[in-house]
């Protein structure tokens, strides 16, 4: 297993391109199940999620190749129509093919994800807005079994909302899985994410016709087919949110190129409470030169516009060091606070409970031995060692593979004293 041995205290200088976002490359690549003709996606981020979701496809008869940061795709047979739970199990999004498996095919099995450390994350709204659309989906042996009536899918008004809000996966596999629906459909309390609208501009490139993502309403006038398309992925907000908290936690200057700073002005306004300098220029953002401390925040994550909760950890990591005494609530995940548990071993003063982290900033941290549990938690982990005084070693550094590409060389470029070892 890897570890990443970090020795703290260097500030960062120079600049780093963001990558294409995972969150809208696994459910773009998935709407290749339903296209008609091959299909290429740029600015393909090369991640682990993205090559398990492509061997998800591969096993669903779809033949795929890397070119560079291209990845191109054709439907080659379509007699398999099982997502196993051996590569679901590893990666959730995996469950976006159950949307256009089911209406292409017209019927599929796909494992249900199961467990994940960040919290319960059911998946009844994906299948309450199957089932609007006329298919029966019966749970059996840990599969989800969705078939749809004779004569295909048929168009319906859905409310799509839960107990949190919209859902993200959910609104693309319902929103996927319409566009080939006989009639009209209307998805109510539809995800308002900037993925949802890459995955509806994707499907109107093939030829859907869809209207009004970025909305709580989104209207599916569905049509018979799809052709292929060729399609580039929009930048990570996310990844670009984690090199803005990095740079302000270790100080120095850094420019964070190709991003979409539009789709970040929630977590901006945040940075910018905390006292962090950061200016943007049309597709960078600049950060630092920082004067003093930063200051502690009050936020709470929520559903787009809002915070969201895959930055909510990384800031966490910078409060833990700024002035004052800070109030994280988490109202996506409640108990997505693994982070914490591994920054206190690092001298962070953070308490959890119900739902929120009161972090009261120390002067600094101290590098420690620390554990990585998932995807964002590991970033917030790299963060605070990258601006802890000594030697932190983060082990089960599989989960930021998952979501940062080759960050270890990224960060070295800027300045970061960060080596990967083998135990
Ligand atoms: C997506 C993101 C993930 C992010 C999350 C929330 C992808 C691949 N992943 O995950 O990085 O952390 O959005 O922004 O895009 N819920 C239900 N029933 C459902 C589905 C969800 O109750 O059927 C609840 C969840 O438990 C959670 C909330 O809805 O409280 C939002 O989850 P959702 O938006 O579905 O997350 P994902 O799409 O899985």
């Amino acid at each position: 297993m890897e570890s990443f041995i970090i020795k703290g205290g260097r500030s960062v200088r120079g600049s780093l391109s963001v990558r294409g976002s995972k969150n809208a490359a696994l459910p773009l690549l998935a709407t290749s199940l339903l296209a008609d003709g091959p299909c290429t996606f740029s600015n393909m981020p090369h991640l682990r999620d993205v090559q398990t979701q492509i061997k998800i496809l591969n096993t669903l008869g779809v033949q795929s190749e890397w070119r560079g940061r291209q990845v191109h795709t054709k439907v080659i047979d379509s007699y398999n129509n099982t997502a196993p739970y051996e590569l679901v199990k590893q990666m959730r999004a995996g469950v976006c093919v159950l949307g256009p498996l089911l209406a292409k095919r017209g019927e599929c099995q796909v494992s249900l994800p199961g467990g994940c450390v960040i919290g319960e994350r059911p998946i009844d709204l994906h299948l309450r807005g199957l089932e609007a659309l006329g298919a029966t989906v019966r749970i059996e042996h840990g599969y989800v079994h969705a078939k749809a009536p004779k004569g295909g899918l048929v168009g319906a008004e859905i409310y799509l909302g839960g107990v949190a809000g919209s859902s993200v996966t959910a609104t693309e596999n319902v929103m996927s899985a319409a566009v080939l629906a006989r009639g009209t459909t209307t998805i109510e309390c539809a995800a308002c994410e900037p993925e949802v609208v890459d995955v509806a501009d994707c499907l109107n490139a093939m030829g859907a016709k869809i209207s009004g993502a970025g909305s709580p309403r989104i209207t599916i006038k569905g049509v018979k087919r799809l052709r292929g398309c060729n399609w580039k992925v929009i930048p990570d907000r996310i990844e670009a949110a984690t090199f803005v908290v990095l740079a302000a936690a270790c100080g120095g200057e850094l420019t964070i190129k190709q991003c979409r700073p539009d789709h970040m002005l929630a977590f901006l306004d945040i940075m910018r409470q905390m006292g962090v300098t950061v200016e943007r220029r049309g597709t960078s953002l600049r950060v630092g030169p920082q004067s003093g401390r930063t200051k502690a925040c009050d936020l709470v994550t929520l559903p787009y516009p809002a915070f969201p909760t895959d930055c909510q950890a990384q800031t966490m990591a910078l409060a833990a060091i700024s002035q004052g005494t800070s109030v994280i609530t988490e109202r996506i995940y409640p108990e997505r606070f693994m982070a914490a548990a591994e920054l206190k071993r690092m001298g962070a003063d953070i308490r959890v409970a119900n739902g929120q982290a009161v972090v009261t900033g120390v002067a600094h941290l101290q590098g420690a031995e620390v554990m990585a549990s998932d995807l964002r938690a590991s970033a917030a982990l790299v963060i605070a060692a990258a601006a802890a005084k000594g030697t932190s070693t983060i082990s089960r550094i599989y989960h930021i593979d998952r979501g940062y590409e080759r960050i270890d060389e990224r960060l070295s470029s800027i300045g970061i004293d960060i080596q990967r070892a083998s135990a």
